[in-house]
């Protein structure tokens, strides 16, 4: 008779065993990743299944509890000491009696939540780079003169398997001591990024230690975002955000540069400034999280390549011109106190690579968490800033580029710019038949014409417009007929409104009288038309290169993406024609995929291998980009249609 089937899920991954085996070694022998530190001890309790009971036509299978040997001693003990769910067994010491279906709880959940309060929750598989194995150390012998490191060595490689164990130095002078304080009984963290890597020890606690975390950071330009997960459970502790104090040292990107090309030490100040704010941040999840900051054992970092060299000490200069060149495009792997980055003297650091001089690790985790690359349909993902990164593929070719948007989406060089922060206009309508203006500010629930508004405004005040309401607003002037096509505000109009006001020899619109008064302006319109042209001619040059006329899917990445509305960045023609469901915000996905990366390192592999993949384009080396520039400066565009708008 053959073997029982053994079909794990979510994975889906099967396999005969013979009657006896331990489940989780099946798990092992089939690649299912199921977590264990005590080595099947049955005292960690992380190894932890559950049989689904009923037939499973589809696979030609009955699964019952029947099928699963009876809780046995060991397991009995686990039970009573720390409680085990009903229902849930160690896969490490129940065994296969009969054909099963074994489902490996999933507590590994990344909610990738924007500003708007979607929550889009997955599951990721988790493989992480680093393991907690524990081990019971021979005890030394006389007669056999094998150093105790030697002989830890040998139990690390006899219980997980880990052959030519390299040490981390930090180690040696503690290990006779760790060895000793619980009867040879030590739980090792090893470290393994890439299969064909040698594993390194990185860590050694005396008896069990069942916990390790790991953190992923976001370094945005205007913000740092940190999560903190266990790295056995891939559970999130906790988060934190903070402003990047570089911001003292320039406003956007280039002005950073400058900084550095300018103050002599003016790298090292900025590289100090971004450390000490994550080291902060550091802190706060650790005091969230109820735990130490020695058992941080990994951290993955993203940021845009200029972020990304600042943080790790490098002089970002040749990122200020062409030819773009960075210092290093491909992943990073360091100790985090080469960095300044006090945690465990063994925490390990991994960056995940650059896509190019103007697109960051920030855009490839961004690629990674939304996976244009695992998909048939065609997705293109922007990140706005005052560069927009954009990515535009699906399985077969996806491209990257960046465009020089500048800051007017983010609300500066607008006259009543600024901040997406409370008080800020955020929502615009205009009446097609009085021209009168309603809107909506952060903070208020009421539209500026409902009861009760000026009372709730109270507080904060009108304080200016933020960058989704600059482009509601100069799409509705556009739908209402206060500009033209090609962005003139038309002063006839002033006649039948007195919100078209004469300025100079051009006109504006008034959207707010009293102060601060806000007017939306003939050159404010023109900052969005070059903004917008700017980002639509870069996508273009990628369409072009993918030879498409039209994407699948649009993904908003990052905090403006996430306040815009698809329909007023179509109207405008910010972004190619696309079903407006399609068109999504996706909140920080550059901080998922951070996580990602952190909870299974597979992901590491996808993202690198992936990036070499990627074909880049530079936008200013592209002669139709100026071309698509100025079709794009009209509204929606000269040439291209948007049917799927007018539908
Ligand atoms: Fe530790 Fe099963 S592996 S309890």
């Amino acid at each position: 008779a053959s073997h029982p089937l053994v079909l794990f899920m979510p994975s889906g991954k099967r396999g005969h065993f013979p009657v006896g085996t331990p489940i989780l070694e099946a798990a092992r022998t089939l690649g299912v990743y199921v977590e264990s530190v005590c080595g099947g001890r049955a005292t960690c309790g992380r190894c932890q299944v559950e049989v689904q009971e009923g037939r499973f036509a589809k696979h030609g299978i009955t699964s019952s509890n029947d099928h699963i040997s009876e809780v046995g001693p060991k397991e009995l003990r686990y039970a009573e000491k720390r409680e085990l769910k009903p229902g849930r067994r160690l896969s490490c010491s129940a065994t296969i009696e009969g054909d099963l279906v074994i489902d490996v709880p999933q507590d590994v959940q990344v909610n990738a939540q924007t500003i708007r309060k979607d929550v889009d929750t997955r599951i990721i598989a988790r493989n992480p780079a680093i393991h907690m194995c524990y081990v019971e150390v021979e005890e030394p012998d006389m007669h056999k003169p094998l150093g105790d490191l030697d002989r830890l060595k040998a139990a690390i490689e006899k219980d997980w398997g880990y052959r030519n164990l390299q040490v981390d130095a930090h180690l040696l002078p503690h290990i006779q001591h760790i060895l000793r304080k619980e009867k040879w009984g030590v739980t090792a963290a090893v470290h393994q990024d890439e299969e064909t890597d040698r594993p390194t020890l990185i860590a050694l606690w005396p008896g069990l230690k069942n916990e390790a975390y790991g953190i992923a950071c976001d370094i945005g330009s205007t913000t740092i975002a940190m999560h903190l997960s266990s790295l056995l459970s891939g559970r999130t502790l906790a988060s934190a955000g903070a402003s990047n104090p570089q911001i003292r040292f320039g406003e956007d990107l280039m002005s950073r540069v400058s900084y550095v090309m300018m103050n002599p030490d003016g790298r090292e100040a900025m590289t100090l400034a971004v450390r000490e704010a994550i080291n902060g941040l550091i802190d706060k999840v650790c005091a969230e999280g109820g735990i130490a900051r020695e058992d941080i054992l990994d951290a993955v970092f993203v940021g845009n390549p200029i972020m990304h060299h600042l943080f790790l000490g490098i002089d970002p200069t040749e990122l200020g011109g062409a030819p773009f060149a960075l210092a290093v495009s491909g992943a990073v792997h360091l100790k985090s106190s080469d960095i300044g980055l006090p945690m465990n003297a063994g925490t390990r650091v991994y960056m995940l690579p650059c896509i190019a001089g103007h697109v960051g690790a920030d855009a490839a985790a961004a690629t990674l968490s939304e996976g244009p690359h695992r998909q048939d349909e065609m997705m293109l993902l922007v990140d706005v800033g005052t560069n927009a990164e954009i990515v535009l593929g699906n399985r077969e070719r996806t491209v990257a580029a960046s465009s020089p948007t500048g800051p007017a989406f983010e609300g500066a060089e607008i006259s009543g710019g600024q901040r997406a922060a409370p008080g800020a206009i955020e929502r615009v309508r205009i009446d097609p038949g009085t021209l009168e203006p309603k809107f909506r500010i952060i903070g208020v629930e009421q539209w500026s014409d409902e009861p009760g508004f000026a009372e709730a405004a109270s507080s904060t005040g009108i304080t200016g417009i933020c960058g989704s309401a600059i482009i509601e607003v100069v799409a509705e002037m556009y739908l209402t007929g206060i500009i033209s096509e090609d962005g003139v505000v038309d002063g006839a109009l002033a006649v039948r409104s007195p919100r078209i006001t004469a300025n100079g020899r051009t006109f504006s619109y008034l959207l707010h009288e009293g102060s601060p008064r806000i007017a939306i302006t003939q050159n404010d319109v023109r900052a969005i038309q070059l903004a917008k042209a700017a980002l639509y001619a870069g996508v273009k040059l990628l369409m072009d290169k993918l030879s498409i006329d039209h994407v699948d899917q649009i993904r908003f990445a990052g905090a403006f993406g996430s306040f815009i509305d698809p329909k007023y960045a179509m109207v405008l023609g910010l972004i190619p024609d696309c079903e407006l469901e399609n068109v999504k915000a996706v909140g920080n996905a550059a901080g998922t995929g951070a996580r990602m990366a952190l909870l299974n390192r597979d992901y590491r592999r996808e993202i690198e291998e992936t990036v070499n993949r990627i074909e880049k384009i530079e936008t200013a080396l592209e002669p139709k980009f100026q071309e698509h520039f100025v079709y794009a400066m009209a509204i929606p565009n000269k040439v291209d249609p948007f049917p799927k708008l007018s539908a």
